[in-house]
């Protein structure tokens, strides 16, 4: 099979928001996932062991990635999962959301134990558009940048002390998230350089 993570557009180690299906005992499952490669050939996705998405993926060995931005699909996924409606496009073998617009197939080679999760490995077996649509992948570290500098901003605009090592603890947040999501880019460049801006004010007291 062609790299077909490259071609999607898949940077390594990036992690990408998606709605990851499975089908256990002929019922199919969804739930949002952030999925990554190191490679662009495997692909990884880390579950909670409490996921009824990790009890399948270890039963069945396989899963299938939905690829949307639609939030309203990420929203039923995880509050509405009735309403879902299944599709199963020629040469998959699991079934797959019929919102989402292209999905890829995954057979898991090997799965870690880490804590509180499973974290699965997988190769790529299958790859399907749904029609013409555009495909869009979701990462959230231009989100985060945006966010760093609202936080950034806020916090030189504020004089509270309390509002300010509020507001100083979501920035260093919003970094960390943002070079876990995206190591090595830009956005997560920005939103650190943003952090250290404020670096000299104390982590754990009021400012
Ligand atoms: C955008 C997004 C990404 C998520 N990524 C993960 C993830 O990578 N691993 C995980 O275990 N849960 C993740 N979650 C939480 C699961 O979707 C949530 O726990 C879900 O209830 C698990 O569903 P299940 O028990 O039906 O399988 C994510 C949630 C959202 C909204």
């Amino acid at each position: 099979m062609k790299n077909i993570l490259k071609s999607l557009g898949f940077k390594k180690n990036w992690v990408y928001e998606v709605i990851v299906t499975t089908e256990y005992n002929g019922i199919a499952h969804a739930a949002p996932m952030g999925v990554s490669s190191s490679d662009l050939r495997k692909i990884l996705v880390s579950v909670y062991k409490s996921a009824e998405t990790c009890r399948n993926i270890s039963e069945t060995g396989f899963f299938a990635v939905n690829f949307t931005n639609d939030m309203s699909l990420f929203y039923s996924s995880l509050h509405e999962k009735k309403k879902i409606k299944y599709i199963q496009p020629k040469g998959l073998v699991i079934s797959v959301l019929g919102k989402a617009d292209a999905f890829v197939e995954a057979r898991v080679t090997s799965e870690k134990d880490a804590d509180e999760k499973i974290i699965f490995t997988a190769e790529v077996i299958g790859f399907a558009k749904n029609g013409k649509r555009k495909i869009q992948l979701i990462n959230r570290a231009e989100s985060l940048a945006l966010e760093a500098l609202i936080k950034a901003s806020k916090i030189k605009a504020t004089k509270d002390s309390v509002k300010r090592k509020h507001l100083l603890d979501e920035l260093r947040y919003i970094a960390f998230a943002a070079s876990k999501t995206a190591p090595d880019s830009s956005h997560a460049r920005m939103a650190s350089k943003l952090s250290s801006l404020f670096r000299h004010q104390p982590k754990d007291t009021s400012l």
